[in-house]
């Protein structure tokens, strides 16, 4: 899905240049700003709004209504409602419901070019890789979900004595749904898609960063013809996504974000002893023999980590070099950072675009000056560019050592921390030092050694020669502290269904 965006991104740029790609629209005008609860816009109960800033500019983009608790209550009722027995969404056709989808994935294919504009303005990603990327990525992942909606089912079970036994996959009920400011765009799809697939009700909180995309998505499931109540979308903060896990009749939360919080999810869902899936944060490694086409690895460890400004759960941010060809690699990244464009992400030559605010940009500072504090080599980079919006220079450090702040804490910046290692059995053990298990990459020739590694890692996801190669076939989530459960592919659907075993007495039965 996101495979080697920058060829994608490479590609592409010929056709924008001819237009063949329509230019974004800058300045997206259609904005819907409410909180969206049985199909209709509304106002918050307590009329609180927020501000959602371009963090290009650090201008304000729009006001939006702020959900409160009382929001929430509204929109749980409504989603409630929804998955009455007898309601129009429980007694349609799981095809039905298949079509639904695809529908929703037709109306974002038709407005690609101004979700992708909107992404762009609200989150700061450069365009070609929202339309290429995100946009193409939400398209894919629906019309994958649309797929199952018929294909998901029970069993005929070979119970013992005059019964016959099957089992029901019945929808789990009101799924809360809280997203990051990441992928806002895809990450709504991925708990959109099989929610929906499977016939729950769905109330989701975007982050308060990044809105406008998922309100936009909304009036589309509308337009499609999704029944009042069955999507319920609220923009708020952290006191709206608490006010989800703990409501009684939330019968699921799906969380993408920070350990930290996923951990206070974990915590405060006992109370009602909610179905969580959980996908959090990383320190992934991406491991480098001396037997690499070393340009290939320093281009696929480039993008590993500067990838969407280095936002990504599943950044490649420890680098292990084996220290036969440790200089020279560290010789090349930083000159493919100090390669890397910089600036507005409405232009097609642009890769790296601001970090999406100001908090986030200090906290990327300061770890930066943990690392020279800590003894690691600045090698280029290390300060924030200009005083509008929220750069920050490709950073590349090099002779990190495993214990320094930069080898351990979730940087989420375009920060690279590359490790030198010489001995193989010592490597996987300290590849498999950290809190977080998410994503790993072995870079290698050497395919004994490749089957080796992936037996070792322990990580969700293991690329080999390759990173950030998703698929919406193939499950996404982590090991230990990056969270639990699995998005995407088969795996996606069994977090939102409940098995039911049905036991019926027969007369007689024979085989
Ligand atoms: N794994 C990922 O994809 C991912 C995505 C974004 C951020 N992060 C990590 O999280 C860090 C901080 O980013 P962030 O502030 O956006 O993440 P966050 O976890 O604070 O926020 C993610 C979502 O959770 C909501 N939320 C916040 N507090 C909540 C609570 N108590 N109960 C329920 N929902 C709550 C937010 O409003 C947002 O919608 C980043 O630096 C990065 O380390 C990880």
């Amino acid at each position: 899905m996101w495979r080697n965006i920058s060829k994608v991104v490479q590609l592409q740029k010929a056709k924008f240049a001819t237009s063949a790609v329509p230019a974004p629209q800058t300045k997206p005008e259609i904005l819907y700003t409410g909180l969206f609860i049985n199909n209709e816009w509304v106002k918050s109960s307590d009329n609180k709004t927020f501000v959602t800033e371009n963090p290009t500019t650090g201008e304000p983009i729009a006001e939006v209504q702020q959900a409160g608790k009382a929001d929430v209550d509204r929109a749980v009722q409504a989603a409630k409602d929804a998955f009455k027995l007898g309601s129009p969404w429980r007694r349609m056709d799981p095809s039905e419901r298949g079509r639904l989808l695809y529908r929703l994935a037709d109306l974002i294919e038709r407005d690609r070019n101004y979700i992708a504009s909107l992404e762009t303005l609200d989150n700061g990603k450069p365009f070609l890789a929202a339309h290429y990327g995100d946009v193409a990525g939400t398209i894919k992942n629906l019309r994958y979900y649309a797929g199952w909606a018929d294909k998901n089912h029970g069993k005929v079970l070979p119970i013992d004595g005059k019964y016959m036994a099957y089992t029901r996959h019945e929808p789990v009920g009101v799924c809360g749904q809280i997203i990051p400011w990441n992928f806002p765009l895809l990450m709504a799809s991925w708990k959109l898609g099989p929610a929906l697939a499977t016939g729950n009700t769905v109330v989701l909180k975007p982050a308060e960063q990044t809105p406008l995309t998922a309100l936009y998505v909304a009036q589309l499931t509308k337009e499609a013809g999704f029944p009042e109540g069955v999507v319920n979308v609220l923009p708020g903060y952290g006191d709206a996504g608490a006010a989800l896990v703990d409501h009684p009749h939330v019968d699921k939360i799906a969380f993408t974000g920070s350990t930290e919080v996923g951990k206070l999810i974990q915590r405060n869902a006992a109370g009602t002893v909610k179905r969580i899936t959980l996908e959090l944060g990383g320190k992934s490694p991406n491991i480098i023999f001396g037997d690499v086409d070393l340009e290939y690895a320093v281009e696929q460890s480039h993008m590993a980590l500067f990838y969407n400004m280095g936002q990504c759960c599943c950044a490649g941010s420890r680098t292990f070099v084996e220290d036969k060809i440790y200089d020279k690699f560290v010789e090349m990244s930083a000159a493919r950072a100090q390669r890397r464009k910089l600036g507005d992400p409405f232009k097609p030559d642009t890769e790296q675009g601001p970090q999406i605010d100001g908090e986030q940009q200090g906290k990327i500072l300061s770890l930066i000056e943990s690392g020279k504090r800590q003894g690691a080599t600045l090698v280029t980079g290390g300060n924030k560019v200009g005083d509008r919006g929220y750069f920050v220079e490709p950073t590349v450090f090099a002779d990190v050592k495993d214990d320094m702040d930069i080898a351990k804490t979730e940087i989420f910046g375009p920060v690279q921390q590359i490790i030198k290692f010489s001995n193989v059995e010592e490597l996987i053990e300290r590849a498999n030092n950290s809190e977080y298990g998410l994503a790993a990459a072995v870079f290698t020739k050497d395919l004994d050694r490749a089957n080796y590694m992936i037996q070792g890692l322990r990580a969700g996801t293991v690329w080999v020669n390759d990173y950030n190669v998703f698929g919406n076939q193939v499950p996404f989530g982590g090991f230990k502290q990056s969270g639990i459960g699995r998005e995407n592919g088969p795996y996606g659907l069994n977090n939102y269904t409940e098995v039911k075993a049905v036991i019926t007495k027969v007369t007689d039965k024979n085989s």
